[in-house]
């Protein structure tokens, strides 16, 4: 098993990662709390929801099931959420189990951040976004009308379980918008995982076993190196934004329905390295062999009638502006990026219109 410590402020815990760690979770609660409130979807229990059991041995524990989707990361569902723990004999004492993608994982923590006051969770996630991205680094929160994860709190969990295996029956699509997050990772950190990309795609399409361990692996290596520089968001942080200034952009611009969020942050990166290309910060080498692989993994859906000039209005609206200023992470080769701000609006716009193709 490898486990990557993060210690921020608020806690030191580890995210570890193996094959069928499902099956032994329990082993991680701290035999000193009670009830274990799991929060799941319909889909992802009915697949995987024995394992966990088993897992659990005879710890007593309640499921309670999130509707599902975007819709529902909503404050009203966290506070039926919270009635239920209540009648179900919840109390401080108890403890927040979030098994399912990042949805389940930032609604899972936020119950967790707030109910009481605050009791622990534990984070089992089940999509390879949540296992690389979403699970590792405290952040948890919903909608609101007006704007994604505009409420939430920093609650880092006791600890990050992530079972490669249970992937396995994740949709294509899904394993693909994840497998850009990773990408991500290697590009503003890891050439080695870069180049497991770049030369094992078959493996890693097929889903390869070992392969799938190794990249999650790398990539929760470099999220908990990150978050432990940086709990919240200061330039470190940042870095981890590659690919999501344009992609942003992109999700807003097409209110949320056209693209998955990996596949947004495919388009981003590649928007990106088409600006560190025309600042000169990149060889013409390295960026191209950068959207290759982001290419590689795709096809995104089809970009038609999304305007640059549009992207580039959104930009300037992202929450992640400070003081007006757009920030902009962009590669100088792969394995290492720049936070850039004050750049040409010119140029800002050429690399969208590449982008766009
Ligand atoms: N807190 C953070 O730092 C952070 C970072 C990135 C993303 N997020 C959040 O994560 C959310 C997106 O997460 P997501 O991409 O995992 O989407 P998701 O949670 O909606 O999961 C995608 C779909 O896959 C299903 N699913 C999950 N695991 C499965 C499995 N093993 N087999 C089959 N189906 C499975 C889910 O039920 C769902 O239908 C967004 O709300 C985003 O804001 C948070
Ligand atoms: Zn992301």
């Amino acid at each position: 098993m490898r486990c990557y410590p993060i210690a921020t402020p608020q806690r030191r815990y580890e995210a570890c990662i193996e094959r069928g760690l499902v099956r032994s979770v329990g082993g991680f609660l701290p035999a000193s709390r009670g009830t274990v409130f799991i929060l799941s979807t319909e889909d992802v229990w009915g697949l995987h929801g024995k394992s966990l059991e088993a897992g659990l041995g005879d710890r007593p524990h309640k499921v309670l099931f999130y509707p599902g989707g975007e819709d529902h990361k909503r404050l009203s569902t966290l506070e039926s959420l919270a009635e239920q723990m209540v009648a179900a004999g919840g109390d401080r004492t108890s403890l927040v189990l979030a098994f399912g993608g990042g949805i389940v994982t930032d609604v899972g923590g936020f119950l967790a951040a707030s109910f009481m006051r605050g009791i622990p969770v534990v984070q089992v996630p089940t999509t390879l976004l949540a296992q690389v991205d979403a699970s590792v680094g405290g952040k948890t929160g919903v909608n609101l009308a007006c704007g994604k994860n505009l409420m939430g709190a920093f609650h880092q969990p006791l600890v990050v379980l992530i079972d490669p295996d249970v992937l396995a029956t994740l949709s294509d699509r899904e394993y693909h918008a994840g497998l850009f997050e990773v990408i991500k990772c290697g590009v503003i950190a890891s050439p080695g995982l870069f180049e497991l990309l770049r030369g094992r795609h078959a493996e890693v399409a097929a889903r390869d076993g070992d392969v799938v361990e190794e990249m999650i692996a790398e990539s929760v290596r470099i999220k908990a190196e990150v978050v432990t520089a940086d709990e919240r968001e200061g330039d470190l942080r940042r870095i981890l934004n590659f690919g999501h200034t344009y992609g942003h952009a992109l999700e807003a611009e097409t209110a949320y329905s056209r693209f998955l969020h990996g596949e947004a942050v495919a388009f981003g990166m590649i928007a990106a390295t088409h600006l560190a290309r025309l600042l000169g910060m990149v060889s013409a080498g390295d960026a191209d062999e950068i959207v290759k692989v982001v290419r590689m993994y795709g096809p995104i859906p089809p970009l038609d009638g999304i305007a640059a000039e549009a992207l580039v209005a959104r930009l300037k609206s992202d929450k992640k502006t400070l003081g007006g200023d757009v920030h902009f992470v962009l590669p100088e080769t792969a394995g290492r990026v720049k936070v850039v701000s004050r750049v040409d609006p010119r140029l800002v716009l050429a690399a969208a219109e590449a982008a766009l193709g």
